[in-house]
């Protein structure tokens, strides 16, 4: 990866093949993360439903948790598309996963183009590891 803004774009675009895989029969409501680990690699997830709908899993979770299984336990940022709406910011569930694992910035697709957000503005007053 080699610029900054190459380097986004390239994880909205890896967020969008992980939404072509979500299975969302429910809701149809299709969202694909992409997490960029502090190590420079890239884990994406879908979300995947659930005919009992309490065990749907979000995309963002989906892609922590592949990001997990490699080792990696640092996330330096998280880029969140659905083809189906615009933006699409995590729910407040996923906020908290996504601080466990230090997420730093939040990238959405919004209608004037790709957004940045710093995950302190996502989720301020954070409960964490640090608040024990
Ligand atoms: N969903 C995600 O995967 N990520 C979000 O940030 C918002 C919601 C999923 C969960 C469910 O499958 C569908 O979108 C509708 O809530």
């Amino acid at each position: 990866m080699k610029g900054r803004g190459l380097e986004i774009e390239e994880m909205v675009a890896a967020a969008e093949r992980a939404a072509g895989r979500a299975y969302a029969p429910y809701s149809n409501f299709r969202v694909g993360a992409a997490v960029l680990t502090e190590g420079g690699a890239v884990y994406t997830g879908c979300n995947v439903e659930n005919a009992s709908y309490g065990l749907t899993v979000c995309a963002e979770r989906n892609a922590a948790a592949a990001m997990a299984l490699s080792g990696a336990r640092e996330i330096r940022r998280v880029a969140i598309v659905s083809p189906d709406a615009s933006p699409v910011f995590p729910c407040g569930a996923c906020r908290q996963v996504l601080q466990e694992f230090g997420c730093k910035e939040v990238v959405v697709r919004e209608a004037s183009g790709v957004r940045r957000y710093p995950f302190s503005e996502i989720l301020p007053h954070a409960f964490g590891s640090e608040s024990l």
